[in-house]
């Protein structure tokens, strides 16, 4: 279903070859790149900052989609939106002010999205409805990629029929595969992160396998 976006996760791509990583995964169809942002407080591992996206950049020819696991998020709206964010996404339990979050990343000139860990209820994000442009549905434990699915396509269904006719995106982020892909789409998903199930089996001088990868999700 091509409504459906693949968002590949650069987290599983060689930290070495970002640029390299991105025209391939980008050549080999992905639809959007998704950028893991983390601070080693909110989530317990580390990542990279608004310096490493300000690079990739120019390489990113679709939706840099940044998925900040970091608190505060506030402090930082407005570099990673220097760095060329389309969509900045900001985690609901990352703060008390998160509406206030989500008005200052569309202020900033990019699209808000707002993540939700797999322990959070859909309700959460219900009166945030009107200020965010996606939902981001954790179906791992943020922090690393190639975890196991946590099955939460209960939460994505009951989140598409809070939406309603809203332009909302719902984002489902963690152990995307072939085998989990087809329920989540079915309850609502339109944006799938994969990140290990993209990058198996391939590099910069052997892409192919991302084709096929994309193509099988
Ligand atoms: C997890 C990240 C995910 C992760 C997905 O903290 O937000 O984007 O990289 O990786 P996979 O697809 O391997 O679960
Ligand atoms: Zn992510």
């Amino acid at each position: 279903d091509r409504t459906v976006k693949i968002a590949p996760s650069i987290l599983a791509a060689d930290f070495a070859n970002f640029g390299a990583e991105i025209d391939a995964v980008e050549a080999q169809g992905a639809d959007w790149i998704h950028v893991d942002v983390m601070d080693g407080h909110f989530v317990p591992n580390l990542s990279f900052g608004p310096a490493t996206c300000a690079a990739i950049r120019p390489h990113i020819k679709t939706v840099m989609d940044v998925h900040l696991m970091i608190a505060p998020v506030d402090p930082y709206i407005d570099e990673f939106a220097k760095a060329g964010a389309d969509i900045i996404t900001a985690h609901v339990e990352a703060g008390p002010h998160i509406h206030r979050t989500l008005q200052a990343i569309r202020a900033a000139g990019a699209k808000a999205g707002v993540a939700l860990n797999p322990g959070t209820p859909a309700s959460a994000v219900a009166h945030l409805l009107d200020v965010a442009d996606m939902i981001c549905v954790m179906t791992v434990n943020p922090g690393f990629g190639g975890q196991s699915f946590i099955p939460l396509e209960g939460k994505v269904a009951e989140l598409r029929a809070m939406i309603g006719d809203r332009p909302v995106h719902i984002e489902v982020d963690g152990g995307v595969t072939p085998q989990t892909a087809p329920g989540l789409v079915k309850a609502g998903a339109d944006v799938l992160v994969a990140g290990s199930a993209v990058f198996k089996g391939g590099s910069v001088s052997d892409p192919a396998p991302y084709g096929e990868n994309i193509r099988a999700i």
